[in-house]
């Protein structure tokens, strides 16, 4: 939660390449990382994938690796998510789930998005392509959002990937004073918008910094989405959340196939197979790949007993 005193500063570590070679070569952080990631390799995410297509959740798989400024690492992550859509492909998808139960999640900033040269112009193409395979084997795509100086670019390559793949989604996050707003502008019929709380350390200008305001921020943008025209996807472990979610379906009357849940692997997975089981959609976010560092440093910025966890498994027993 944004309360946590420790948030700034795991948040800043997160981005240091000292502490990266530090933290990923401690042999116990690796035992500790499969919690919240299931493989560095694609044959483990794809195992993953069909253990959670057995339970009944749907997924969005989310190949890690994040702001390049190398045209061949941007490469390298459009034909890791190419080579995973084929194994999509492949895969025997139990009947019954519920949409399309495979989504990939995407990065623009790992796909090029600020290369110094034409950087908007490459994602937006790399992008364009990972879009066009998803679509040949039935798979939703969504835009991950990143930290808020990469807000207008991202919703401005979305706006131009939907004017040719329709489905492709996109994240709002709660924290930004600028969201419900956005939430308005992108609510429209046909839209398919994941509301999170938020995950980067941002300024007191641009996003609210008090739990409780994010909180009710949250609450605000789930109404907007809720009485709009498009797919609500409710991306929050936190019950009170989920509660307004369910408040909301009833007073606007959506049936239960008109918006999703969607949580973290390894986080509350009871919490995702009860929803489930309760006939809810539930997809569940899985990261896989070598680059987990950032991704692992936020989720322990997120709460302190997952920190606590994490230094625990540091002294020997
Ligand atoms: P928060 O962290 O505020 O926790 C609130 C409460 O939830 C806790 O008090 C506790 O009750 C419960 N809870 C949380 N973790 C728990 C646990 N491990 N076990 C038990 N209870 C727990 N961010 C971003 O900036 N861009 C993005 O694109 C995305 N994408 C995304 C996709 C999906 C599917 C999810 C779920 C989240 C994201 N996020 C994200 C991350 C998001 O912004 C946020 O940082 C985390 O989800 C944490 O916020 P919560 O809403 O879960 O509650």
């Amino acid at each position: 939660a944004l309360g946590n005193p420790l948030r700034p500063l795991l948040l800043a570590a997160g981005r240091s390449t000292l502490l990266r070679r530090v933290v990923t070569a401690l042999p116990v952080t690796r035992s500790v990382v499969r919690r919240y990631v299931p493989g560095e390799g694609q044959d483990a995410v794809v195992d993953a994938t069909r253990d959670i297509l057995a339970s009944g959740r749907a997924i969005s798989i989310d190949h890690l690796g994040e702001d390049t400024s190398d045209p061949a690492q941007a490469e390298a992550t459009v034909q890791a998510y190419l080579a995973l859509l084929a194994a999509f492909g492949r895969l025997d998808v139990p009947a019954g789930l519920p949409v399309p139960a495979l989504e990939v999640s995407l990065k623009l900033s790992a796909l090029g998005q600020f290369l110094p040269q034409d950087g908007h112009a490459v994602a937006l193409a790399n992008a364009r392509r990972i879009c066009s395979a998803a679509e040949a084997v039935g798979a939703w795509v969504n835009v991950d959002a990143e930290d808020h100086t990469t807000t207008d670019s991202t919703l401005s390559i979305v706006r131009e990937l939907r004017a040719d793949h329709p489905s492709v989604a996109t994240v709002l996050q709660a924290y930004l004073r600028r969201t419900e707003d956005d939430c308005r502008t992108l609510a429209g019929e046909g839209s398919r918008i994941r509301l999170c709380k938020g995950a980067y350390a941002e300024p007191a200008d641009v996003a609210f910094q008090r739990s409780e305001e994010v909180d009710d921020s949250y609450r605000r943008c789930l109404e907007v989405l809720f009485t709009g025209d498009g797919y609500p996807m409710v991306a929050s472990h936190d019950p009170a959340m989920i509660d307004a979610a369910h408040d909301l379906a009833r007073r606007t009357g959506r049936a239960d196939d008109s918006y999703e849940f969607q949580m973290l692997y390894g986080i509350r997975d009871d919490e995702q197979r009860r929803l489930a089981a309760d006939g809810h959609t539930v997809r569940v976010y899985t990261p896989y790949g070598d680059e987990w560092y950032g991704y692992f440093m936020r989720r322990l910025a997120e709460r302190p007993a997952n920190l606590l966890f994490f230094l625990r498994s540091l002294v020997p027993s």
